[in-house]
Formats: C-alpha cells, structure tokens, sequence
C-alpha cells in the first residue's frame, strides 16, 4: 500500500479545522468504543465499485450517460423494511427506463440510501409549546420524538446505523441481481394519475414508446433488457457525521490512498461546503468521487476555490457539482457558476438538485415543496446549461416509492388539505410514487423540446 497522493492530507486532518453542524456527544470514552466498532466491522461497499461509478460520473459528465440520483431526505431505522426498500427501488428503476428511453442515454441509478441518516440543521435546537430541546439531526445521531431522552445524541446509533445500511444493501444488491422481471414493462406501471394531466396524451406516447423499445430489443437480442442493460444502483449520502465516515474510510490492498467504504458516493451538504472548514478538508483527500451541494449563496469564486481544492489533478468523474439554487434564484445564479467553472477548463458533472431549494412553509406551519417550482427549476437548469454551452449530467431528488402527500401539485393536483394524510418525512418533503413518475415523464418532454 503507498502512501495518499493528496497533498498535506490524512485521514485525521479534518480534526484540525472546525467541523459544522456535528453533535455534542456526552462523553469521549463511549464516543470512541462506538468509533472502534464501526472501524472494525466490513466495508459496505468495494473500492471497484467505487472506482467503477467514477467512470460513469466521467461519462456523464462527457453526456454518454444521465444520472438519476434519488430517495430518502433522511433514512430512519424504521424504513428499513422490505415493502419500503422495495418500493424506493422500483420508483427509481421505473424513472430511469423512462430516462433512458426517453434521453436515449444510459442511467447511472444512485440511491439516497443506505447510510443517508445524518441531517443538517438551520437551529440547534427547537422549542414546542415553551420547551427547548436540542434538534434531531437524524437517525444516526438522536431520535425525532419531542422527548429530552430521545434527543440525546447517543454513538451507539452509529453501530445502528451501520447495521441498518448493510441490511438495506443486502435487499439492494439482492433485488438488483433478478427481482425487477416485472418492472421492465411499462404495461406493468401504475400510471393512472397520467390520466389527471393535461398532458395525458403525451404521456402515453412516451409510456408505449418505452414499451414497443423494451419489446424490440428483448426480441432482436432474444435476452430480457434487464441483462441486456445490466441493473446496477449505486449509494449515496451526505458526509456530514465526520468521526463515522472517518471509521469507514479504509486503506485497501494494492491501491493508493484511503476510499470511504462506506458509502459509493458521499457528497457535502450546502451547510458544510467552505473551502477551509472540515467537511471539504475530508473529502479532498479520499479517493470516491465527491458531490457538492451548490446553494444560492455559492460565489463564482469560492466555487473556483472548491474545485482547486476538491479535485486539484482534474481527475475524470471526480468532482460532482448539484446546483440547488431556488426555481426564484436559478436564472441569476447559475449562469455566472457555469461561466466560472468553463473558465477553469475543468470537466466537472453538473447535475441539478430542484428540491432543496423550494421548500416553503403552509400557513399551517407545514413544511412541502410546490411540483410546478421543482419542475420549473429543473426546466430552467436544462435551458441555462444549453444556452451557456455547458452540459447538464443528472439530476437529484427526495423521493420515496409510496403515496405519501408531501409536496404540492402534479397530475393529481394535491393541496394544502391533502398534506394532512400521509405525511410521514422526518426532515424535507419527498415527491411521491405520481409525482416522480411525472417528473421523469416532464424531463423527457423537456429534453425533446430543447433538443428535436
Ligand atoms: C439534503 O440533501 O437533504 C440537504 C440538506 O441539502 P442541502 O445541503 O443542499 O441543503
Ligand atoms: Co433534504
């Protein structure tokens, strides 16, 4: 093993600068006994994988594949169940059959699972009726309940949390081997809400079309498209709980430097990304490749900092930016970041991430995101990217497989009223099983237009 080619780098060096948005944990001695543990147990994830999908975000980025990253705002221990890994996995392979057929382009599939359990908070704590508690910051550190007990933050939930990835990559990899015969076909689909909009028609034209491909193909190379394509999902999550990364963060045999085996695909939140703060300190020197979150208050040039800083040798599928600048903000902000990154004649993956910039409170208090002002900053991410030249690789959702009623509009023309029920994020509104198909259908609407 040689030594980590990254310059004035180790694996502890994040521990010199100030690490945002982590816990206060009670005490160091059981800090430190959850840490040995998760260091001693296996990796989740193989460094040929990793090193695998870092071919395909280069490709990506190069337009010879579209990624489709998707799923939870925050896993909790209770979604890992069968019917909800299952559900999360079949929305997401559904959108990217419309992807591919639609793009024509091969999908790179990333989860936001396995091991998204750590949350960012705006407020370190939050008062209900007169009583502060400290703020849940996901699974792997406290529990949501409204309780001084369960707000705790407790390490032995980094052993859970573990725990509770590996088993959700066990039904992963399981699935992802032969379980989606029935998924292939869009006859299959539940595309009922199609009916709902106004753009039915269209649709069904892209629903059969996909179909009458599916068919041809199956039919000219006599194999089912599942091993003509091959199904492979790759994970993601957001580094924010820097002592567990470190712990799974590993040296492997025959290759230089340190790959976080914890996850394929660890990204740095909006809250985190400074260039000289811990956070962008850790991801620098670890071999995966890296996403960063882009928020509005993102500057041409501490953008051209992070890029130095993140990918100094211009490493092919290194470096993932994910725009999440607001449907408001977009057409001002990211013309000025794309020129910024042309001007460093770096290949970077753009993809778009239309989520996190949208979130708006009912006057219920209620937290949800708007479908047309998600759609609409994705529609503009596309028209901005064609018209600066630069190239738009994937894109990136809160999403979840089942009927929940979190986020406002669509086909079916959810409101205000129907956030009461089924409303189950912990943290960000989630589009629904409609609401995501819809959007894979929009996107290729879209694509045609710029593009036919
Ligand atoms: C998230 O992806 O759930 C998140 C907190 O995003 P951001 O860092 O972009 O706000
Ligand atoms: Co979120």
């Amino acid at each position: 093993m040689s030594a980590p080619a990254v310059h004035d780098w180790s694996l502890r060096s994040w521990r010199e600068k100030e690490a945002l948005q982590q816990p206060t944990y009670p005490d160091d001695a059981s800090l430190q006994e959850a840490l040995d543990h998760v260091s001693a147990l296996p990796p989740l994830v193989t460094s040929w994988e990793v090193e695998h999908l870092k071919t395909e975000l280069a490709r990506a980025a190069n337009g010879e594949r579209f990624l489709l990253q998707g799923g939870e705002c925050a896993e909790s221990f209770g979604d890992c169940r069968a019917d909800t890994i299952t559900s999360r996995l079949k929305i997401l392979m559904q959108m990217s059959l419309v992807l591919t057929y639609g793009l024509n382009t091969r999908v790179v599939r990333v989860g936001r699972f396995a091991g998204q359990y750590a949350k960012p908070r705006s407020s370190d704590t939050e008062t209900r009726n007169g009583t502060t508690l400290p703020s849940y910051r996901g699974d792997i550190i406290n529990d949501p309940a409204f309780a001084p007990e369960a707000r705790h933050p407790d390490p032995q939930r980094m052993v859970e949390a573990y725990a509770s990835s590996s088993l959700t990559l066990n039904l992963v990899r399981a699935l992802t081997e032969g379980g989606f015969a029935d998924l292939r076909h869009p006859e299959y689909w539940d595309l009922d809400f199609v009916q709902h909009s106004p753009l039915a028609d269209e649709y069904h034209a892209i629903a059969d079309a996909i179909g009458d491909t599916i068919d041809f193909l199956e039919t000219v190379t006599d194999e089912e498209i599942d091993s003509v394509e091959g199904v492979t999902f790759y994970t993601s999550h957001e580094a924010l709980l820097l002592p567990y990364e470190e712990a799974l963060s590993r040296t492997v045999p025959h290759k230089a430097g340190v790959y976080n085996l914890g996850t394929h695909l660890p990204w740095v939140g909006k809250r985190t990304n400074q260039p000289n703060k811990a956070h962008v300190e850790y991801a620098r020197g670890i071999e995966n490749p890296v996403g960063l979150k882009v928020g509005p208050a993102m500057t041409p040039s501490r953008l051209k900092t992070l890029i130095r800083t993140l990918d100094p040798e211009d490493e092919p599928g290194k470096l993932m930016l994910i725009s999440r600048l607001g449907a408001d903000a977009i057409g001002d902000k990211l013309p000025p970041l794309l020129q910024a990154v042309q001007a460093t004649g770096q290949s970077v993956l753009w993809i778009a991430d239309p989520m996190h910039g949208n979130t708006e409170k009912t006057d219920a208090g209620i937290k949800t995101r708007r479908f047309e002002n998600v759609l609409g900053e994705l529609e503009q991410a596309m028209d901005i990217h064609a018209a600066e030249g630069s190239h738009l690789g994937g894109v990136h959702f809160e999403l979840t497989g089942e009927d929940v009623t979190e986020c406002i509009g669509g086909a079916r023309g959810l409101s205000e009223a129907d956030l009461g029920r089924a409303y189950e994020s912990h943290v960000d509104p989630r589009l629904n099983y409609e609401q995501s198909m819809e959007m894979a259908f929009s996107i290729v609407r879209k694509h045609r237009r710029l593009h036919d």
